[in-house]
C-alpha cells in the first residue's frame, strides 16, 4: 500500500499529465517516497537480504544465503558464513561440513526440517572462504538479530570462532570459550567448534559430542519447566 505522500505524488502528476498530454499516465513513484515497511516475515528478510550492497561481499557472490529451517525453532545453529557449495545453493550448510553437521543434529534428536534453523553471521560468501571482516560483519549483524526476533529460538548453538565470539560479546578463541553456556539477548548459547574445524582434526570430535550432550540436556530443561 502506498503512503499518502505518494498518493498525493501520483494524483498531482496525473493531473498535470492530462493538462499535457491528455491522458492519465502510470508514472512510476520514485523509490524515497515509498513508505518502507518495517520486515514482519522471513520472506521479507530474505528479499532485503537478496537485494544488499552494505558490504562489498555482494560484488562476488552468485547468491545470497539468508538461512533455512522453522519458527520458534528448539535451536538456531549459527555458522561463520556461505562457502562454495552454499554459495551456488543459496542455502546455509549445505556442503560438505553441512553434511557433517546434520549429522551432529540428527544425533540428539534435531533437524533443520523440523526443530531448527539454520543460518550465518554473513549471508554472503567470503571470497576464498576468508574470514569475514569485521566492517562485513557489523553491515551484515543486523540481519540475523531481526531473525532471531521473529523466530525465537529457544536455544542458540553457535559453531566456530566467529559466530561464538560475535554472538556471544567475548573475545576469546573457541577452544577458551566453550564449555560453558552465554547468552544473547536472553537466549542460551552454547558454542562449539565448526564441523570443518573437527572435519580436519577428528580430536575435536569428543568436546564437540560434549558440547551437543550438554546442549541436549539444557533444551530438555528448559522445555520441562514451560
Ligand atoms: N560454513 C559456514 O560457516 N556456513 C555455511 O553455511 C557453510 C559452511
Ligand atoms: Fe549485505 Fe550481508 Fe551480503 Fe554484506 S554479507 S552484502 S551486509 S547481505
Amino acid at each position: 500500500m502506498g503512503s499518502i505522500d505518494s498518493e498525493i505524488y501520483k494524483l498531482i502528476n496525473n493531473t498535470q499529465d492530462y493538462i499535457q498530454y491528455g491522458m492519465i499516465s502510470d508514472r512510476k513513484v520514485p523509490e524515497m517516497m515509498l513508505k518502507k515497511e518495517e520486515p514482519d516475515s522471513l520472506d521479507k528478510i530474505a528479499g532485503q537480504i537478496a537485494k544488499c550492497g552494505k558490504c562489498r561481499l555482494c560484488e562476488k557472490r552468485k547468491n545470497v544465503v539468508p538461512g533455512m529451517g522453522v519458527l520458534n525453532p528448539d535451536v538456531l545453529v549459527v555458522g561463520e558464513g556461505p562457502g562454495a557449495d552454499e554459495d551456488v545453493q543459496g542455502l546455509p550448510f549445505v556442503g560438505k561440513a553441512g553434511q557433517y553437521l546434520d549429522k551432529w543434529l540428527d544425533a540428539i534428536g534435531l533437524s533443520r526440517h523440523t526443530n531448527c534453523f539454520i543460518g550465518n553471521v554473513v549471508k554472503c560468501r567470503p571470497p576464498m572462504n576468508r574470514d569475514p571482516q569485521p566492517d562485513e560483519i557489523e553491515a551484515c549483524l543486523p540481519y540475523l538479530e531481526q531473525q532471531i526476533a521473529l523466530i525465537k529460538p529457544k536455544f542458540i548453538l553457535t559453531v566456530g570462532r566467529i559466530s561464538s565470539a560475535v554472538l556471544s560479546g567475548q573475545e576469546a578463541g573457541i577452544g577458551r570459550l566453550r564449555g560453558r553456556t552465554y547468552s544473547f539477548k536472553g537466549i542460551p548459547l552454547i558454542p562449539t567448534y565448526h564441523p570443518s574445524a573437527v572435519l580436519r582434526d577428528p580430536t575435536l570430535r569428543k568436546p564437540v559430542w560434549d558440547d551437543l550432550r550438554r546442549l541436549k540436556a539444557e533444551l530438555e530443561e528448559i522445555k520441562n519447566v514451560h
